[in-house]
């Protein structure tokens, strides 16, 4: 029996994602591919409503070749569960793929540099094309920049934006849960923002 419309769109979708995920893991179009371990394309099904979007891997998710995969990753998770949500149903992606560090190897991360972010923003223009999300969650300082340009994080932080047919929901990175019951607060707050979104918002015919 053959597949449905549906059925076979998706497959191609999925299909289109293994590629380029693919290509991210081979690229070398920055400096930060000599010192990696490995590149960390985004994960997630190619059909998500949600696409967050961090700043870069760090230590562990280089080790790993998955993002938010460290300690900002845990608390990454409680966050997504406290909407009800789990990470197989999301596309987690950051803004670069592979990992800024300083020092000999190991090395301490570091924020990505614009050259950096610049070099990396056809992948990520690539991965919001082929997932197509109705929403797109921006996490912290660098993500923000990518789609709010000029906008401040403490000023757009949990307020939706209409773009290109799609919601930008400007989030603080879930890193910021390490400096206290506060900002862990802040967060949950801003998450539920997405909650009643998701919610309420149909999803869209596919
Ligand atoms: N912080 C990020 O911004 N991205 C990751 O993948 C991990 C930590």
């Amino acid at each position: 029996m053959g597949m449905t419309t549906a059925a076979s769109e998706t497959a191609g979708r999925e299909r289109a994602l293994r590629r380029l995920q693919a290509r991210i893991r081979r690229c070398e179009q920055c400096v930060l591919a000599a010192g990696r371990t490995q590149a960390v394309p985004g994960v997630g099904p190619a059909l998500a409503r949600v696409m967050f979007v961090g700043e870069a891997p760090g230590r562990w998710e280089d080790e790993r070749g998955e993002p938010f995969v460290g300690t900002a990753g845990r608390f990454f998770d409680t966050l997504l569960a406290s909407i009800g949500l789990g990470r197989g149903e999301v596309y987690i992606t950051n803004a670069v793929k592979c990992r800024p560090f300083v020092g000999p190897p190991p090395g301490r991360n570091r924020a990505p540099r614009p050259a950096e972010i610049a070099a990396c923003r056809g992948w990520l223009e690539e991965e919001l094309a082929v997932v197509a999300p109705e929403i797109v969650v921006p996490m912290g300082r660098v993500a923000v920049e990518c789609f709010l340009p000029g906008r401040k994080i403490s000023k757009v932080h949990g307020a939706p934006h209409r773009q290109d047919g799609r919601v930008i929901l400007p989030l603080y990175h879930p890193a910021l849960g390490r400096y206290g019951p506060a900002a862990r607060e802040t967060l949950l707050r801003d998450f539920q923002v997405l909650g009643s979104m998701l919610r309420t918002k149909r999803p869209a015919p596919r």
